[in-house]
């Protein structure tokens, strides 16, 4: 699959985003080492605070279901036109499971990065 491919996929679980709060829907999808898809949606809550991150909700699916290494996290905002990325608490917890690269939609297309421009000196324990 393409990163625009990716995007489309990552925009259509956008849709199931539960975000009454911020109208801010955020789609993401997990590729595994082994090519496996998972997506994710942002789910908010009336105790703000406690809302999850598209990207987490689609990472901890893939670990739920035994992944270990990352290669791709994408992720589309479908209600801004501005290039939508990832949080920093979702950074590090893309540190954890090594990804690899992070495809990031913006107006004039897919941005690819790689973890370590968006989170040098993540937190690893030693
Ligand atoms: N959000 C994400 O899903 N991913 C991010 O990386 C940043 C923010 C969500 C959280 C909240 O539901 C909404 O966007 C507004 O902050």
């Amino acid at each position: 699959m393409t990163d625009l491919e990716l995007l489309a996929l990552a925009k259509e679980a956008a849709l199931n985003a539960y975000a009454p709060f911020s109208h801010f829907r955020v789609g993401a999808v997990v590729v595994a080492a082994d090519g496996t898809r998972y997506t994710g949606a942002n789910v908010e809550n009336s105790a703000y605070g406690s809302a999850i991150c598209g990207e987490a909700a689609a990472i901890a699916r893939a670990v739920s279901a035994g992944v270990r290494k990352i290669d791709t996290v994408a992720v589309a905002c479908i209600d801004a036109d501005t290039a939508g990325y990832p949080c920093g608490n979702c950074r590090q917890l893309m540190v954890e499971f090594d990804v690899d690269r992070v495809v990031v939609a913006a107006p004039e297309g897919p941005r690819v990065h790689t973890l370590e421009e968006l989170i040098p000196f993540g937190f690893r324990l030693p």
